[in-house]
């Protein structure tokens, strides 16, 4: 036990005192106070196994947890990799909730602190960006968890161009529903029908006319997301927009990672990630909205943006870190174990289509609005790294990875590779260049570590005035697999 857990810990004790723990509540514009007792947020030995029948998965499993809680220091900045000198998680411990759910645990760990940045309480504002997405009625399920993490109570608008399956216009009833229950959630939404058989591309291409016909006095951004970006820091994306000076003109985003669509597409904003044209952009294409329109042949929306802004304008694109298509295949652990926090995501839902395979794109799909509930206690802790004892790293949201033995990663970590992307991808698509594949986007590159065991995320609730996280190892055979379960808690001290 490090000396500030230890002083928290006499805290508990010694007063019993109440702790207030606040969530900001992505479902309701006020702040959710919670109220636990000290002893309760020990961590203790006893009780609460029951809820893993929850998770769907077979039992008997080997099984440890431990109870973070997040102090904020204002001096720190988010570090990609924290070296935490002492273990993570007590020995494991077979346990089967089904067969005997009182079982208490042999041993547990005492509480951990964690420190992290200071980070905004308030949502982020974003009332001068209006976001749009064309996509398909029925793919608006799916998709209203994550804008939801996203944008609910930014003051971000959001217009959902909709087409029902089928090509034709959606039922207006259905449209106004939809729009109810966005509203409902915080999301400034606007749902508008796409016209009957109309080509996904030109749908594409005409919501940059729809977003800078609804722009307002605030507006200085129109963003063209795909219904699968997911934008994991509102705040870190709106300081981003906020370095380039709107008056001017921009069309920001983020070519592919894969270095051969670079070649075939060229130099534009792939848009799974995201693009962002300044009001004086918008305007552009607006006014050479027919002539685009008519002269265009490309199959993919954002080509025919990237062609109108070509075309009409000396405007190039600038790519902005930290937006990503995410065009990557196989593993995609080095992504999301490089400590990087990104400022969008893409194809974690259904993987790459470049890889032909179904199995595996179905390793590449992501629960990606739980992964990010942690963000909650710990701001933009979301896939930032800890590394506890010699051995074992947690990326947040992602994975609890232990090395196969400790020279491993102390020889990485001494050679500054932790801050490298681990190549654990596909190979990328072979291209006629000196550039291999992903390095023009993602690198540096180091070899994958072979022999690292890795407990991936399996699940993620709000629950007890915190977040708890499960991780997962799929044994092999008959042997049982191993669950580890973290409690993130926030404290704050009330006199
Ligand atoms: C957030 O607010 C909603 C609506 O008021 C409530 O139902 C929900 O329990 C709250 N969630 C948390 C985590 O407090
Ligand atoms: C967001 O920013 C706008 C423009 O600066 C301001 O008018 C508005 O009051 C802000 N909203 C919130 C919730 O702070």
């Amino acid at each position: 036990m490090n000396f500030a857990s230890r002083v928290i810990a006499v805290l508990f004790l010694l007063c019993g005192s109440l702790v207030l723990l606040r969530l900001r509540n992505h479902s309701d514009s006020s702040q959710a106070f919670f109220r636990t007792s000290g002893r309760n947020n020990q961590g203790g030995c006893s009780g609460r196994l029951t809820r893993l029948k929850d998770l769907g998965i077979k039992f008997p499993i080997k099984y440890a947890r431990r109870d973070i809680i997040i102090k904020v220091n204002p001096d720190l900045d988010r570090s990609s990799l924290t070296q935490i000198d002492a273990p993570f998680l007590s020995e494991v411990q077979i346990v089967d909730p089904v067969q005997s759910p009182d079982w208490g645990l042999e041993q547990c760990s005492p509480p951990l602190t964690l420190e992290v940045p200071t980070f905004p309480r308030q949502p982020a504002n974003a009332s001068h960006v209006i976001f749009g997405i064309s996509t398909y009625i029925k793919r608006m399920d799916d998709s209203i968890p994550h804008l939801q993490r996203s944008l609910a109570h930014t003051s971000a608008r959001l217009i959902v161009l909709l087409i029902d399956s089928g090509e034709v216009t959606p039922d207006s009833k259905e449209m106004a529903a939809l729009e109810t229950r966005m509203r409902a959630l915080g999301i400034e939404a606007t749902v508008v029908g796409a016209p009957k058989g109309s080509l996904m591309q030109v749908r594409y291409f005409s919501l940059v006319k729809i977003l800078y016909d609804n722009r307002d006095s605030a507006t200085q951004w129109i963003s063209l997301l795909d219904d699968d970006t997911f934008l994991p820091s509102m705040h870190s994306l709106v300081n981003t927009l906020d370095t380039y000076d709107s008056s001017k003109e921009w069309y920001l985003g983020a070519m592919s990672e894969d270095w051969w669509s670079v070649m075939v597409y060229g130099m534009m904003s792939f848009g799974g990630g995201g693009t962002f044209l300044s009001i004086p952009t918008a305007a552009q294409i607006n006014n050479n909205y027919d002539t685009c329109a008519e002269r265009s042949t490309a199959n993919q929306g954002d080509i025919r943006v990237f062609e109108c802004i070509t075309a009409h304008t000396t405007t190039k694109l600038q790519p902005v870190i930290g937006l990503h298509q995410a065009d990557l295949g196989g593993d995609l652990s080095g992504f999301y174990e490089s400590g990087r926090l990104p400022l969008s995501l893409h194809h974690w839902k259904t993987g790459w289509h470049f890889e032909q395979k179904p199995e595996q794109r179905a390793l590449n799909t992501y629960p990606m609005a739980k992964m990010h509930l942690v963000s909650d206690v710990c701001g933009d802790c979301f896939l930032q790294r800890w590394q506890f004892g010699s051995d074992t790293i947690l990326s947040n949201g992602f994975s609890i990875s232990t090395y196969p033995t400790q020279n491993a990663l102390a020889e990485l970590v001494k050679n500054k590779e932790m801050d490298k992307v681990e190549d654990t991808f596909m190979p990328p698509r072979e291209v006629n260049s000196f550039m291999k594949g992903y390095e023009h986007s993602i690198g540096p590159l180091r070899p994958k570590v072979e022999g690292k065991i890795q407990y991936k995320f399996l699940d993620a609730k709000v629950e007890d005035g915190g977040v708890r996280q499960y991780y997962i190892y799929r044994a092999l055979d008959k042997e049982p697999d191993i669950v580890y379960e973290i409690f993130w808690t926030r404290h704050e001290i009330h006199v």
